[in-house]
């Protein structure tokens, strides 16, 4: 069974058994921590002595425990509670903790749910599938070695995976006299590496698990210690989701409910804020709107649900939402994006394949994705980056991740559920790493989703203007440029946006890559075409001044725009006079054959057949025609929308 299967398996009971659980403690907030450790540290002792005294033993229990104990050779008649916890055979042979073992038990105050994963290096893995739903990490030393260079890798990882309540714990006190200034000294050691790490708050406790001191009572040993006990902490710290809850309302969608056609309501668990009936909402990916109706939950309807409630939402309007969709709040949605860079910390035997295709599963959502070459990999016990060209068993990276569809996320230091993720191997199925998204790659696709609802419609509405390219055609030295730049003058004063692609600027950026052969004249026009396409739909007058001799590329461009947004504009100067004027000095080149294919020369211009405009420019001068042309436009074809 690999390790991944343990994972799986445990995570299903641990499904069933904390449905069975909350039933018994409906109205108690809940505590999901880990303890880090090692067997050495006294982790299982701790463990054990927590249930224990939160009388969450059965009496058959104790008395099993109580022969084992003896079995063992305890010291005194003292209960190894380290038996309690260490469930498996094997473990108790090789005395060591080996996979993630979930435990519940419950106070007055408070119900727990603590992880209790290995502490060696070798189950990184473990430690991080434990941690990765807990809010607050216990961390263990041993009082007699201080930190170590596990503390180091476990406090690293509980930072790495957002837990952001640390305690402290310097067991085995007993065996160093309850020693004050060594307790101290161990806490100021432990508060430098914190730092250094990012890790800003922790609570520091100095306790024996096997003795019992500060663990529910304060400890006649420690009277310098003014600080809670290990369990008055855990009962009473506030792991709450308060950040959660302030957030902008999120919900992944788990299904959607629908048992007959007069019902239709989005279940899930809320990652994230508030939801209200009357809060307008926005599907991600999708960008639709609506606005909840009820908040339907099993004990009846609710005027109000908060993050860590499951429940179902019903909407104003039939709006396409699955499976895997998140709903958020209308104004303030999550990103979406398909290419990311991601921390990973990888959890197979096989090694990770940069390119191939796994499974990602983040929140609701699973898509296929590849994984780059890791920019580096990160040495859990220094720290430092080193280079990689793969991942090998619990290593820790960081990498590029593609989707192959965009995908709802948030970054993980902002959010758990929509940063998450693991990746799953498409053959064997088992959960290959676990991830967590830093930031997407590409800001653009951030905003995908708005696309579906500004249309090109709104932009051009919003600019009071229809839309239109100005298509401006003629030989070299006609006065092109010369007209086009009087005409965007003048509608720019007339508060019109605009924008004037010109031959010789386009030339030296998006398409200096191109020459003066027909090819690459058919290429040229194409793409400023394109481009001039792409600004209709942001709403603004394009005005073009390009040779363009080529009647089919001109047609081209014709055919990309609505009708009646393409005005060509013959600016139709002889050849003789434009190579008189000759403001280039390029017609003489060409006339000595010292610049090849000029249009004219030794290369065609085929003039318009039915421009919407032609201008003479040897009967009017520039300032005349950009006259005209702005009077046509504004006038007859540009009404404002
Ligand atoms: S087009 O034919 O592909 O439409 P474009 O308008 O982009 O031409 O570029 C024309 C400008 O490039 C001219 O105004 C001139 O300054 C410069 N040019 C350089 N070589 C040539 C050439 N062989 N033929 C035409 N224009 C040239």
């Amino acid at each position: 069974m690999s390790g991944s299967d343990v994972i799986y398996q445990t995570e299903a009971l641990i499904a069933e058994d904390i449905e069975a659980y909350l039933d018994l403690h409906q109205h108690k907030s809940m505590l999901r921590f880990i303890t880090c450790g090692s067997v050495d540290d006294g982790k299982s002792t701790l463990i054990g002595r927590l249930l224990y005294d939160s009388k969450m033993i059965f009496e058959d229990q104790l008395a099993a425990l109580e022969t084992d104990s003896r079995k063992v050779g305890t010291q005194g008649q003292e209960i190894d509670f380290a038996l309690l916890v260490d469930g498996l055979a094997a473990e108790r042979e090789q005395g060591i903790t080996i996979d993630v073992a979930y435990r519940f038990f419950s106070t007055e105050k408070r119900k727990f749910i603590v992880a209790d994963c290995p502490g060696h290096e070798q189950y990184t893995r473990n430690m991080v599938t434990g941690a990765s739903t807990a809010d607050l990490a216990v961390i263990l030393i041993d009082a007699r070695k201080g930190v170590l260079t596990q503390t180091r890798r476990h406090s690293y990882l509980c930072h790495l995976i957002g837990i952001r309540h640390i305690v402290l714990a310097v067991n085995k006190m007993d065996l160093i006299a309850y020693d004050q200034a060594r307790y101290d000294a161990i806490v100021a050691d432990y508060s430098a590496f914190a730092a250094s790490i990012g890790i800003t708050r922790f609570t520091a406790m100095p306790i024996s698990g096997f003795k019992g001191d500060n663990i529910t009572a304060p400890s006649e040993n420690t009277p310098w210690y003014t600080g809670p006990t290990l369990m008055g902490h855990l009962e009473t710290v506030d792991v709450n989701t308060a950040a959660e809850a302030a957030g902008p309302f999120r919900m992944p969608v788990q299904w959607v409910n629908r048992p007959n056609l007069d019902f239709r309501g989005f279940s899930g668990l809320i990652a994230n804020g508030t939801v209200k009936p009357g809060d307008a909402v926005r599907v991600l990916p999708s960008g639709k709107t609506s606005t909840v109706t009820r908040i339907v939950t099993l004990d009846g309807d609710l005027e109000e649900a908060v993050a860590g409630q499951s429940v179902t939402l019903c909407l104003a309007d039939e709006i396409d939402c699955s499976r895997g969709d998140v709903l958020s709040a209308a104004d303030a949605p999550p990103q979406v994006a398909d290419q990311f860079e991601a921390s990973l910390v990888w959890m197979a035997d096989e090694p990770l394949v940069p390119g191939r295709a796994y499974w990602l599963k983040l929140a609701s959502q699973t898509v296929s994705a590849t994984v780059s070459p890791p920019k580096c990999t990160i040495n859990v016990n220094t720290m430092e980056r080193l280079a990689a060209k793969t991942l090998d068993l619990n290593a820790i990276g960081l990498a590029e991740i593609t989707t192959d569809r965009a995908i709802v996320f948030e970054p993980y230091a902002e959010s758990r559920t929509l940063g998450g993720f693991i990746l799953i191997d498409k053959i064997s199925n088992a959960t290959v790493a676990a991830g967590m998204l830093n930031f997407s790659l590409r800001r653009a696709q951030n905003v995908h989703w708005q696309a579906l609802d500004v249309t090109r419609e709104a932009h051009a509405r919003l600019k009071g203007q229809g839309p239109a390219v100005l298509w401006f055609t003629g030989l070299s030295g006609s006065g092109k440029s010369t007209i086009a730049n009087m005409v965007e003058k003048r509608l720019h004063a007339l508060g019109k946006h605009t924008f004037l692609l010109d031959g010789d600027n386009v030339r030296h950026g998006l398409n200096k890559d191109l020459g003066f052969t027909e090819a690459d004249r058919i290429e040229n026009i194409r793409r400023v075409g394109e481009v001039a396409r792409l600004m209709t739909d942001a709403g603004l007058i394009v005005l073009t001044a390009f040779i363009s001799p080529f009647r089919a590329e001109r047609q081209m461009v014709r055919a990309l725009l609505p009708a009646g947004e393409f005005y060509e504009i013959f600016v139709d100067t002889p050849l003789e006079e434009a190579e008189r004027r000759d403001v280039k000095g390029l017609y003489k080149k060409a006339r000595a054959g010292t610049l090849k294919n000029f249009t004219g020369i030794d290369s065609p211009y085929e003039a318009p057949e039915n421009p919407e405009i032609r201008v003479d420019t040897m009967r009017e001068t520039p300032e005349e025609a950009a006259e005209r042309i702005v009077a046509l436009i504004t006038g007859e074809w540009m009404p404002v929308i």
